[in-house]
């Protein structure tokens, strides 16, 4: 099989990042190009070890340069477009949504219109693939018992960054069904792990704990998510561009569906465990209240909701699980292992990321509810 040549937006950011370093270990022969315009969440480093591999090549842009991404697609003759590029953050987008708007539904028309002009209309470009990465919160809120998320669920987004990736989603589709772009779509759960930018809770909660700050939790913590590990996630849009499956949506989910106060006190739990069998740690993390033989869990602080917040997600992964056999590598205990482990051993990676900008903008998003 020839070799594939893959666009990769957004790959300096989080997941992106995660995938692009998974296809170069799995798909060698691959070339792989990443087009970031290196936001506040952009980050080289997370890709650098990439740079020396002469099938990898970083370009800083921005995916609205609809000339910049047409000549980058020709230049590299490029088949698949995995498009990860966004503003991604739900706190950031209800003080600031024109960035969504900018990024996540210019950036992607953009981005479309870029595939439509070089790859042409309709049939004839039997290998290429537009694939677009989302997310479960275009569906908006769940009660308890309610159903978990399936494909043909009504969208219902909450948030201003849940409504730029709904209107995203609905422009890919569209592109699909009126010009026969070649596309595929996945709506995936909230993903943890390596690279993770502190501003998001597992990152955030394990970094505050370290350096004994507080762990700010909105609300009464009950809000439920589903968590994916990252690798598994990139693992699942692996196999749905190896699949013939133009024109379809696949829900990805991690089968992990947990309240946000019980997934801390599971962080707090395994932080105590390792740093208190640890002296080299509790010599490096003097704050850390594992340390000196308390519990992080002594550092939640319930802090005001956020507005819009939505009380469950929940996916159901059964279209992707019929059509590959996928299923999550990791269970939410071994994943979280795996990250908290990751972000004890780079902290060069996190340190230089919690700047003095960093913290002012935590303490303006977190206030301290009157509870806590
Ligand atoms: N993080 C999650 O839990 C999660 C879950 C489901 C879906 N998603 C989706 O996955 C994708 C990646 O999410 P993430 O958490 O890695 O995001 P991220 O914020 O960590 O990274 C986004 C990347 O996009 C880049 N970028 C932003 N605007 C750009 C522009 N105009 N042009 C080029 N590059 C630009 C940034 O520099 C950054 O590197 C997003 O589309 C997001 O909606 C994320």
């Amino acid at each position: 099989m020839p070799a594939d040549r893959l666009l990769v937006t957004g790959g300096a950011g989080f997941i992106g990042a995660n995938f692009v370093h998974y296809w170069t270990q799995t798909h060698a022969g691959d070339r792989v190009v990443v087009l970031d315009a290196l936001t506040y969440a952009g980050n080289l480093p997370s890709i650098e070890s990439l740079r020396r591999l002469e099938t990898f090549r970083f370009v800083q842009g921005d995916i609205r340069d609809t000339a910049l991404v047409c000549k980058l697609m020709r230049e590299e003759r490029i088949n698949r477009i995995v498009h990860f590029a966004a503003e991604s953050h739900v706190d950031r987008s209800i003080h600031g949504p024109d960035a969504f708007i900018q990024t996540n539904v210019v950036g992607t028309c953009n981005l479309l219109q870029a595939a439509r002009d070089v790859w042409g209309d309709g049939k004839g470009t039997p290998d290429c693939r537009f694939h677009h990465v989302s997310t479960d919160e275009v569906y908006g809120t769940l009660a308890r018992d309610d159903p978990a998320f399936v494909e043909s669920t009504a969208y219902d987004p909450s948030s201003p960054y849940a409504a730029s990736k709904a209107a995203s989603d609905h422009f890919v589709r569209a592109y699909h069904r009126t010009y026969g772009l070649r596309i595929s779509i996945s709506n995936c759960s909230n993903n943890y792990g390596p690279y993770h930018f502190p501003e998001k809770l597992i990152p955030l909660m394990i970094v505050n704990a370290l350096s004994g700050r507080e762990l700010p939790v909105y609300g009464d913590g009950s809000n439920v998510r589903d968590w994916l590990f990252v690798e598994d996630h990139c693992r699942a849009i692996d196999q749905i561009l190896r699949m013939d499956c133009v024109g379809e949506t696949y829900n990805i989910g991690g089968r992990a569906e947990t309240a946000n106060l019980d997934l801390v006190r599971n962080l707090c739990r395994l932080l105590d465990e390792t740093i208190g069998a640890s002296p080299r740690l509790q010599e490096h993390y003097p704050d850390c209240p594992a340390a000196r033989g308390s519990s992080c869990a002594e550092l939640i602080t319930f802090v005001a909701d956020r507005p819009g917040h939505d009380w469950r997600y929940a996916i159901d992964a059964t279209k992707l699980r019929k059509a590959t056999g996928f299923q999550p590598g990791e269970s939410l205990v071994s994943g979280l292992r795996k990250t908290v482990s990751w972000y004890l051993q780079n902290e060069a990676w996190w340190r230089p990321l919690l700047d003095e900008r960093y913290a002012q903008w935590v303490q303006q998003n977190y206030k301290r509810s009157e509870r806590s």
